[in-house]
């Protein structure tokens, strides 16, 4: 007895801990490491582990608490009322349990619920006084929350100023997300810049509006609705009502809720979004449904955490079974050697998937998966499809552990694990094809020197020809030699052939876009040389610390690591990159190709688009439209002509052309008013 009650409590301070830390994860971190059922899964024991023996239960133990996303950074301020979270159902019984407590908990009174989709972001609460945009506040730990008013108001759908007869104080309370395809387009151009990938729109749209930069925020297109009327005055609405005076107000409301006479009907709204969840735009996990009126819903009231007028219905992740064929390795540009599984193709989501990560050789070892094993996939929250689950009972009795490559499949050198990491690395950073292609990849790349002519493609071919082998050689090339240049390169996902060939107009293009590159500044230079862990940030801080190359090349590792927000991992690596003859050499080319290689003080009225590609477009009523050209100059910016998918924002005035609003929404690209941009440059 006593020993089971010592484990007992053990027990109890696991999860705790374990709970907290995945709360930390999810809420700060903004990048989750368990799924939501697995969580939940967990919370139901230690709830039931501390009903059982409530002395052992933490009084802030994570069953008592709603997270917390409260970072260092941001004003904290306290709600209105505490911002609860949903209790969750997972099939069609607990939904009629809790629709049978509904009914108790009501005494036998007609009742009706809205059906609303979940969407899959993150909580918001929004305070209007006067009708004007005065605090964004995060959940936070239910109680008080992160001020993130001047990030949120660079998103679009949300007013600063509300329409109609609005009271004089009033709050909302909503999710903000991101679009699919505006998720996919910022991973596109951190995969082209060689930067890590975002995990899901979800984890970004929270990272994004805990970003310091205002300007930074507003490239990332964010969007939401509202759901919740929290504080309007003395008038009491219907929750159904109280959405429609919310839409009168001129805020986001979503149009798929209904309004429902029974559970059954709750049930056909379910069953719908669950099989056309997959042609929204933006992701939803699962759908709520909240008792309409707003006298049940005070009558019926809270629990701790939960309101009981409201369940939130949580969608399966889509699972799949296929085979394990084979194993291949993917180098990327610093070596990293990512193992990749290629399965037999299935069906998810309605997209075919005949490839999964799988990550690093811990988590082959992890999941012990062996070639031929059936293995289970999802698709959850995450782009990426992943393994989730590897059937071991039907394996063939000769089967055999899977043993990491020894050498890199590229160029056979033999891999290295450094102590610590779980990343195993080609060492051949000189001469291996992938990793030389990927930094002069990078090197081009629209962050770095932005040469748009040149792609994964055509470096290949200028690689395999010989004509590059360095980023340095690109400063060399002659039109003459690339003429009429052409190789077929293969696609490794579908194996299709491609033609990539450089006729005259492709190689105007390529030199004059070289040649432009040599005036790109000291800070994109040193970025494009794709030092590890020097990213667009720190190779900011850099350059405008050591003012240039040759001061950061002298600098040793006390005085790197001395510069604020350098830290020790950076500074050696900064110091390695140089003490590489191969890149010494390379740096001296450059400058004799007459590159930047200091910072030149340009007299700029701020940074504050620094490099966003802007499209001008409408008519204006502020500005004209060469003022606005102008602005965006000044405040470090680039006009373009066209909107394309590399347009950050587009600055919309009156009659702007249906075809190009058309073009921007199917591209993902935002489109901010003359106000929210001068907004944006703090003129407002
Ligand atoms: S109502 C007291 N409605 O899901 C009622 N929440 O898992 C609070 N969410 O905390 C929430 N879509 O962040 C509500 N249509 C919707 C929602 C929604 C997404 C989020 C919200 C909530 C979480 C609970």
């Amino acid at each position: 007895m006593y020993i089971r009650r010592v484990s007992t409590q053990v027990k109890i301070q696991e999860l705790t801990i374990e709970l907290k830390q995945h709360n930390y994860n999810y809420y700060v971190l903004t990048n989750s490491t368990i799924s939501d059922r697995e969580f939940d899964v967990k919370l139901k024991e230690l709830e039931k582990l501390e009903q059982a023996f409530p002395q052992y239960a933490d009084p802030n133990s994570p069953t008592q608490q709603v997270g917390g996303d409260i970072t260092k950074n941001f004003n904290t301020v306290p709600h209105s009322t505490r911002m609860l979270s949903l209790g969750n159902t997972y099939n069609k019984e607990e939904l009629l349990d809790f629709d049978a407590r509904v009914a108790k908990l009501n005494g036998g009174n007609a009742y009706q619920y809205t059906a609303e989709l979940k969407f899959d972001g993150f909580a918001i609460a929004l305070r209007y006084v006067d009708g004007k945009l005065d605090q964004a506040i995060t959940r936070g730990d239910g109680t008080h929350g992160d001020d993130v008013t001047t990030n949120v108001k660079t998103i679009r759908s949300v007013p600063h100023k509300l329409k109609g007869n609005y009271p004089p104080m009033l709050e909302v309370r909503g999710e903000i997300f991101m679009h699919k395809a505006a998720f996919t387009k910022l991973n596109e151009g951190r995969a082209k810049n060689g930067e890590d990938l975002y995990k899901n729109p979800r984890n970004t749209a929270a990272g994004t509006i805990k970003m310091q930069d205002s300007a930074e925020v507003a490239k990332r297109p964010l969007d939401g609705f509202l759901y919740q009327l929290s504080e309007h005055g003395k008038e009491e609405l219907d929750h159904w009502d109280s959405l429609k005076r919310m839409k009168e107000y001129g805020l986001p409301v979503d149009d798929a809720t209904r309004l429902c006479d029974s559970i059954e009907d709750v049930w056909t709204f379910i069953e719908y979004w669950d099989t056309e969840r997959k042609n929204l735009s933006f992701e939803i996990d699962g759908v709520v449904i909240k008792v309409n009126g707003q006298l049940q819903q005070q009558e019926m009231g809270f629990t701790s955490k939960f309101p009981r007028w409201a369940m939130s219905y949580k969608f399966e992740t889509e699972r799949a079974e296929s085979r394990l064929i084979s194993i291949s390795y993917q180098v990327g540009r610093t070596g990293a050697v990512t193992p990749v599984a290629n399965l037999e193709p299935m069906q998810l989501l309605g997209t075919t998937v005949k490839r999964a990560s799988l990550h690093n050789a811990d988590f082959i070892a992890d999941l012990d998966i062996r070639l031929g094993d059936r293995v289970f996939v999802e698709k959850g929250g995450e782009i990426i499809p992943k393994i989730v689950e590897v059937d071991t009972s039907n394996r063939e009795a000769n089967s055999i552990p899977t043993q990491f490559t020894p050498a890199c499949p590229e160029c056979e050198t033999p891999l290295e694990r450094p102590e610590g990491d779980a990343v195993f690395r080609c060492p051949n950073t000189q001469s291996c094809p992938p990793q030389v292609k990927g930094r002069i990849e990078h090197f081009i790349g629209r962050k770095a020197m932005d040469v748009s002519s040149l792609g994964e493609g055509k470096i290949d071919v200028l690689y395999q020809s010989g004509f590059v082998k360095r980023a340095a050689d690109l400063y060399a090339l002659d039109a003459e030699q690339l003429l009429g240049l052409s190789k077929s390169i293969a696609n490794e996902d579908t194996g299709d052939e491609r033609l990539v060939s450089f006729k005259e107009k492709t190689v105007e293009n390529i030199i004059s876009g070289v040649e432009a590159s040599k005036n790109i500044s000291f800070e994109r230079v040193l970025f494009g040389l794709g030092i590890r862990f020097v990213g667009e940030t720190v190779a900011k801080k850099l350059a405008f610390h050591f003012k240039n190359i040759d001061a950061v090349i002298a600098a040793d590792f006390e005085t790197l690591n001395a510069v604020s927000e350098i830290g020790g991992v950076i500074a050696k690596s900064v110091i390695d990159y140089f003490n590489i003859p191969e890149n010494r050499e390379e740096i001296d080319r450059l400058k004799v190709a007459g590159l930047q290689f200091q910072v030149v003080e340009k007299e700029l009225a701020s940074n504050a688009l620094d490099g966003a590609k802007i499209v001008v477009s409408g008519v204006f009523g502020r500005f004209s439209r060469n003022e606005l050209k102008k602005l965006i100059e000044d405040n470090g910016g680039k006009n373009v002509s066209s909107i394309s998918k590399s347009t950050d924002f587009i600055v919309a005035g009156d009659s702007m052309g249906p075809a190009k609003k058309e073009k921007a929404e199917k591209l993902g690209v935002r489109m901010i008013t003359e106000d929210e941009f001068a907004r944006m440059l703090r003129f407002d």
